[in-house]
């Protein structure tokens, strides 16, 4: 989708030429200083009762009387927040989608002033958010939409701002849908071989260094935990890193690390059959820190960004890891596997420890870790974890930001007093409760050299049901975080 800014002051929306007028209203009263042929048609329509300022409203208008564009869509919000204006404009765009428009003129009034720059970030999100369709395995789908072009109308005063957001916005919704594209293709299809391609491919396109290497190459690492989830599959394990390098060599680096398994079936320690096809989702996290590599590569900020992910299968076989088993990970700890089903920390842990030849300012690690995490939060917010305060803050104002929520989670060392094991330094599980934490106590002690967050995004890296699909979480959230550590 094509984005582009017009300076237009409020009064003057009925002469804009677009094949849709789409106008977010904020509040429950039309701003002072609208278009005064707009505000007409609004009044008309709510006097008939069919449109009031309150969420969820949309009404499409034909061929309105002083109004230049064809269709006239007015969409409220009913507050004056960011997250009321995004669902707004996402009901606004919704009613043009699937219909004949190609172009469409995007305009907020009545919010803050202040809200000019996010307003135009997410006006770039939804946007492609209304347009995107899966495809790649069904390419009968619905077809694509018609609306190819998205104008947004601000102020003069306000146009600067709106621009950085724009842009900003675009970056991201570009690794959104490549997340999306990645997550949704089907286990045979998104293998790990196939996430190295995505990312060497990356790499041509925007000049960044990557290394894809191989059970060999990870064998002489010595990421033992690692092999042992990837030995029970015959689909080729891959450990990916791709640097991306905007500032100076002495600079030290932010490090994303994914979770990439392709499938979970659980292993020998078999999940039940029921939405066993949604396991395909499980490198939900390794798609997130591909889609955001993408963003930054895009935003070209000065900042050094190293984006690691571990991909392979989780599959049962006759050379599958087995509860009980025993094995060292790259940091010399031995695991002992009690469980094989909790597979995500044991590629992660020899990921983490792979992550401290970068010298790193910070980690952050993004996986679609536990089914608890799923129950404590839900799909709304992210379970965030963090060593440190300061991070903590860093991580949750970048998910507010651009509406990619988190929540932070604990890590009192209470927590791993059921990580013990009689047979190794540590198991990779702990008992029932508390399973998201418990699960980040275990990363917790590969993750000991350096300052360190940990996302768990089992609830909103994908939905199931009737809209089955990925939904690109957390690049928001991380583009942002990654921009706020520019110094
Ligand atoms: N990929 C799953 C986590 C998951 C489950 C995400 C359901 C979304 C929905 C992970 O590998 C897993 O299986 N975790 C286990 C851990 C348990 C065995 C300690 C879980 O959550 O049940
Ligand atoms: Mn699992
Ligand atoms: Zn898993």
């Amino acid at each position: 989708m094509d984005f582009k800014i017009q300076t237009a002051e409020l009064d003057a929306l009925a002469r804009i030429t677009a094949d849709a007028l789409v106008v977010v209203f904020g509040g429950e009263v039309l701003a002072p200083g609208l278009d005064t042929v707009v505000a007409r048609h609004a009044q008309a329509a709510i006097k008939l009762g069919d449109f009031a300022l309150k969420a969820g409203q949309a009404l499409t208008l034909m061929q309105t009387d002083g109004v230049k564009a064809p269709r006239l869509v007015l969409a409220a919000s009913g507050k004056t927040s960011l997250t009321a204006a995004r669902a707004a404009l996402a009901a606004g765009l919704a009613q043009i989608k699937s219909r004949g428009a190609v172009s469409a003129a995007v305009a907020f009034v009545g919010f803050d002033a202040g809200l000019a720059e996010s307003l135009a970030e997410q006006t770039a999100l939804a946007g492609s958010e209304a347009v995107y369709v899966y495809r790649h395995t069904k390419p009968s789908a619905a077809p694509a939409s018609k609306l190819a072009k998205l104008v947004l109308v601000v102020s003069k005063a306000a146009a600067k701002a709106a621009k950085a957001g724009l842009a900003r916005g675009q970056a991201i919704a570009a690794g959104v849908e490549l997340a999306r594209e990645c997550a949704n293709r089907p286990g045979n299809h998104a293998t790990p071989t196939y996430l190295g391609e995505v990312v060497q491919s990356l790499g041509k396109t925007h000049g960044l260094k990557v290394e894809v290497l191989d059970r060999k190459a990870v064998e002489k690492l010595g990421m033992g935990s690692f092999l042992a989830v990837a030995q029970g599959s015959d689909e080729p394990l891959r450990f990916i890193v791709a640097r991306y390098e905007g500032a100076a060599k002495t600079v030290a680096p932010v490090v994303l690390v994914g979770k990439g398994i392709t499938f979970d079936t659980g292993g020998i320690s078999l999940k039940p059959g029921a939405e066993m096809d949604e396991m395909k989702f499980d490198m939900g996290g390794a798609a997130s820190v591909i889609g955001t590599l993408r963003a930054v590569a895009e935003l070209k900020p000065r900042l050094n960004l190293v984006m690691i992910v571990a991909a392979c299968e989780n599959m049962p076989s006759g050379r599958a890891i087995k509860p009980g088993d025993v094995v060292t990970s790259m940091s010399g700890q031995t695991i002992e596997i009690l469980n094989t089903d909790a597979e995500g920390r044991l590629i992660l842990c020899d990921a983490l420890t792979y992550a401290e030849r970068f010298k790193p300012a910070v980690v952050v690690d993004v996986a679609t870790l536990t089914g608890a995490c799923v129950i404590a939060l839900g799909g709304v917010r992210s379970g965030m974890y963090a060593s440190d305060d300061e991070l903590a803050a860093a991580l949750t104002a970048a998910g507010d930001a651009v509406l990619d929520p988190c929540w932070r989670m604990p890590l009192d060392d209470e927590y791993a007093e059921g990580l013990k094991s009689n047979f190794a330094d540590v198991p990779n599980i702990a008992g029932r409760a508390g399973g998201s934490i418990t699960a980040a106590k275990f990363l917790q002690r590969f993750a000991g050299k350096y300052r360190w967050g940990h996302l768990d995004i089992a609830g909103t890296a994908w939905k199931g049901g009737a809209v089955k699909g990925a939904t690109g979480r957390p690049v928001g959230l991380l583009t942002h975080f990654v921009l706020s550590q520019a110094k």
